[in-house]
């Protein structure tokens, strides 16, 4: 994967959410505010999402997948974030019962939610059943016989997709990667597993089959990959005449500059042409998730040490890391780093932005392109930090988790708050 940041100008507009801009002191300002007053009114570690971004990549889809559009709540997800998501008119794809419960807390109805997951326990699928959740994506056959199981008790008959794995290589990270055959999720085509698994579900009193479901890996460029897999995958599924078909997410988005990747509506465009091309009669719909909140937001940090080694690298230390981003750690992703005070300066530097966890790989951007002159109390930003970050994060070191601020037209509303010293240690019990 691509990890260094080779341009020694300003941060680039087009890595940053829709609405930002550069005030009259040269600063960074998204939803209309000053990104280093919210950094002064919230502090720091601090996520600021750009609620209008959000919103409209959220139209984005629902143009491109009308009725099948639903916004993959893994990549980020809070009381707010479901709200806001379900105000645009799309479905929410929950993973687990933590996300289900967010779902139900934010008062989605159970028809606008689809639940998702390689292991569902007896736990979350009666949850789920409860809450009358729309569509169960089913992975496996032990699914299978749950359903059954649960249908014998409470007599209802859940509305399946099947998952299937069409052993299509993403060209992805391998960690990303998930519709090839050796995989944990879903039923091989090439095993015939998902031909067992179809006469299964029609079987299956518990079960009203209603469509395939697949998914070929996350931050995907290559959008001959979505049109390989989809071709594999109608072979499978349209003789099966069921009225659904899903293609998962998987849209790749631009972290550094270097990278381009296709909107939403392209995409859109991509899985619809392909459709077309193969004769799909079922309702398509997608899973978007990273393309959807990823460029919404910018997370910013304060920088508390700068350590020059002579012949080696200067080392900026921020007040967060892999706690709030793992990503660079997990997959060696790439990102860019600016000063959100002076956003529109070169970046001659070179610097190695770390975090403050006690590991050697608490790095957030390798090769750093940063303006002279860093300095301990600067605030430094990187952007596109909006999926997989504060969702992926945790509070190792016991690090309190950052807040996470909504901005749009000159107002903040705190959507996340700071993680408290007392927070940390209210589950332990003695
Ligand atoms: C089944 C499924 N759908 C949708 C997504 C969302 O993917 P992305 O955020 O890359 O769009 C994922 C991500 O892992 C997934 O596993």
């Amino acid at each position: 994967m691509n990890q260094t940041d080779r341009n020694r100008g300003p941060i680039p507009f087009n890595l940053l959410p829709d609405s930002a801009e550069v005030g009259s002191r040269g600063e960074l300002r998204i939803g209309g505010l000053a990104v280093d007053d919210l950094a002064a009114d919230f502090g720091t570690p601090l996520f600021i999402y750009d609620e209008t971004h959000l919103r409209s990549r959220c139209r984005e889809a629902l143009e491109a997948f009308g009725e099948g559009a639903a916004y993959a709540c893994k990549a980020f997800l809070c009381l707010a974030m479901a709200r806001l998501v379900h105000e645009e008119g799309l479905h929410l794809d929950v993973a687990s019962e933590g996300e289900l419960h967010t779902a139900i807390a934010a008062e989605v109805p159970g028809e606008r939610i689809v639940l998702h997951g390689n292991n569902k326990s007896l736990g979350e699928l009666s949850l789920a059943r409860a809450h009358g959740v729309s569509r169960v994506v089913v992975d496996s056959f032990d699914e299978l016989d749950r359903l059954r199981h649960l249908h014998s008790v409470d007599g209802v008959v859940a509305s399946v997709l099947l998952r299937v794995t069409p052993g299509v290589e993403a060209h992805t990270h391998e960690f990303v990667s998930t519709g090839q055959n050796d995989s944990k999720f879903g039923f091989g085509l090439a095993s015939g597993a998902a031909t067992t698994a179809v006469d299964l579900a029609r079987s299956n009193p518990g079960i009203d089959l209603v469509g395939i479901h697949h998914h070929i890996g996350s931050q995907v460029f290559r959008v001959e990959s979505f049109a390989q897999a989809l071709e594999i995958v109608v072979g499978f599924s349209e003789p099966l005449e069921l009225p659904e078909l899903s293609v998962g997410g998987g849209l790749g988005v631009a972290y550094l500059e270097s990278e381009s990747a296709p909107s939403i509506g392209e995409w859109g465009d991509i899985i619809g042409d392909a459709c077309e091309r193969l004769g799909v009669k079922a309702r398509v719909s997608a899973e978007p998730g990273r393309s959807i909140a990823a460029q919404a937001a910018v997370t910013v940090y304060s920088v508390g040490t700068v350590k020059e080694l002579a012949g080696i690298r200067t080392y900026v230390a921020v007040d967060g890391g892999f706690g709030d981003n793992p990503r660079p750690m997990l997959y060696g992703s790439g990102y860019t780093a600016f000063v959100p005070d002076r956003v529109t300066e070169p970046r001659p530097a070179l610097a190695r932005i770390v975090g403050k966890h006690c590991e050697s790989g608490d790095v957030l951007v390798r090769e750093a392109s940063i303006p002279d002159e860093i300095r301990v109390g600067d605030l430094l930003a990187t952007p596109v930090t909006g999926a997989y970050g504060y969702s992926m994060g945790s509070s190792y070191n016991r690090i309190p988790r950052p807040a996470v601020v909504f901005v749009s037209n000159g107002s903040a509303r705190l959507v996340v708050r700071r993680e408290t010293l007392e927070d940390l240690i209210s589950l332990d019990v003695e």
